[in-house]
């Protein structure tokens, strides 16, 4: 399968050292052969065919800072040049996430599904701007768009909505999809710290951005909400339809008192009748009353009741796995010629 890598940062190369350590046993196991023939970042590209040698790549990457200094390089090239000259069965995006404009993933998805490229992304930004328009693009070119890993990393909260909960209709959905937000609240209600010291705490740690706007105010959940109410849910909204609010007013005496009702404060999004997302009152004893870096979803439908999904919501690796998954669903949707 020949897969065009558009982003190298922590996704993409863990991506290439997940296809570099299980190459034989997804070939043995699963008759799938990932060949990567172009990688891109920001500093242009590495094209090669049959394949590149990925190591290299990596290699290069870490000590040139782009993958346009490989044996294999072009610096003059873009994605987009990429997506319509090379040979390609997949394209898979994990540029920045982006929810003002939502590019470049937008372009990079838009362009690659018009020229009937199978497309696996982890970019939130598209998909929370503009997810109706492009499931209908990818129906209409009859390929697949695929992103397992934009909800919960590698947990898989959208496959088992959407495959497992198929015949059942969901009534409602909510869960604690930000491992940074969680990281903050469990530490303010552990440790007794205010908001500004969890987020210090959560940010020497490596768990927030030096900018956490996205995830403090509610924006990442955000997305995820709107990814959940459209795939699993069928509603065709936007981030612009969602109320967001965020968890920065929250603080250590709201915990306090929450504390002496036996709940916690968590940053939920929830798919009901009204979509939304904000800090929410759990009973501590929920199972969804998960505490660190985990996220949990909890899905309610109308003959199954309720499940719940706990599990690592992001990082490198397991965010890959979400695109191996994807990428066994497209050699499967492949072989029986079936895209929806
Ligand atoms: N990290 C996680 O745990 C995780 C989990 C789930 C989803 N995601 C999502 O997955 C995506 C990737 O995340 P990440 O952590 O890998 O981000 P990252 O480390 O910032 O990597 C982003 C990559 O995109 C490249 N890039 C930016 N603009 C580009 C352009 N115009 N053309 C080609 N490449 C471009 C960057 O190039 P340079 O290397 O040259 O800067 C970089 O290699 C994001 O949308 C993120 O929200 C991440």
């Amino acid at each position: 399968m020949r897969i065009l890598l558009i982003g190298f940062g922590v996704v993409g190369q863990s991506f290439a050292k997940l296809i570099l350590e299980r190459r034989n046993e997804l070939v043995k196991v699963h008759g799938l052969n990932p060949r990567i023939v172009g990688v891109v970042d920001k500093g242009g590209a590495a094209v090669a065919n049959p394949e590149l040698d990925l190591a290299e790549v990596l290699e290069v990457k870490k000590r040139e800072g782009t993958v346009a200094a490989s044996k294999h390089g072009k610096k003059d090239a873009s994605a987009l040049d990429l997506i319509s000259n090379l040979d390609l069965d997949v394209v898979v995006e994990t540029t920045p996430t982006n929810i003002k404009t939502a590019q470049p993933g937008l372009s990079h998805i838009e362009y690659a599904l018009k020229l009937k490229r199978n497309v696996i992304t982890t970019n939130k930004g598209p998909l929370a701007l503009a997810l109706p328009e492009l499931i209908e693009l990818s129906r209409y070119n009859n390929v697949a768009l695929l992103f397992s890993g934009t909800v919960g990393g590698g947990t898989p909260i959208l496959d088992f909505g959407k495959r497992c909960l198929a015949s059942d209709k969901l009534v409602m959905v909510e869960g604690i999809l930000n491992g940074t937000t969680n990281y903050i609240l469990s530490s303010m209600e552990a440790e007794g710290k205010s908001f500004e010291e969890a987020l210090k705490e959560a940010q020497r740690l490596g768990y927030a951005e030096a900018d956490p706007t996205l995830d403090v105010e509610g924006w990442d959940t955000a997305c995820k909400t709107v990814i959940i109410a459209n795939w699993l849910m069928g509603r065709g909204v936007t981030l612009k339809d969602l109320s967001v609010e965020g968890i920065t007013h929250v603080t250590k005496s709201d915990i306090e008192e929450a504390k002496k009702k036996g709940k916690s404060i968590k940053l939920v999004g929830r798919v009901a009748e009204r979509i939304d997302v904000k800090p929410r009152l759990i009973n501590r004893n929920d199972p969804i009353c998960i505490s660190g870096t985990l996220n949990a979803v909890r899905f309610v439908s109308q003959y199954a009741g309720d499940e719940i999904i706990i599990g690592k919501g992001a990082g490198g690796m397991e965010t890959a796995s979400a695109i191996l998954r994807d990428l066994l669903e497209v050699k499967y949707r492949m072989a029986q010629r079936w895209y929806e």
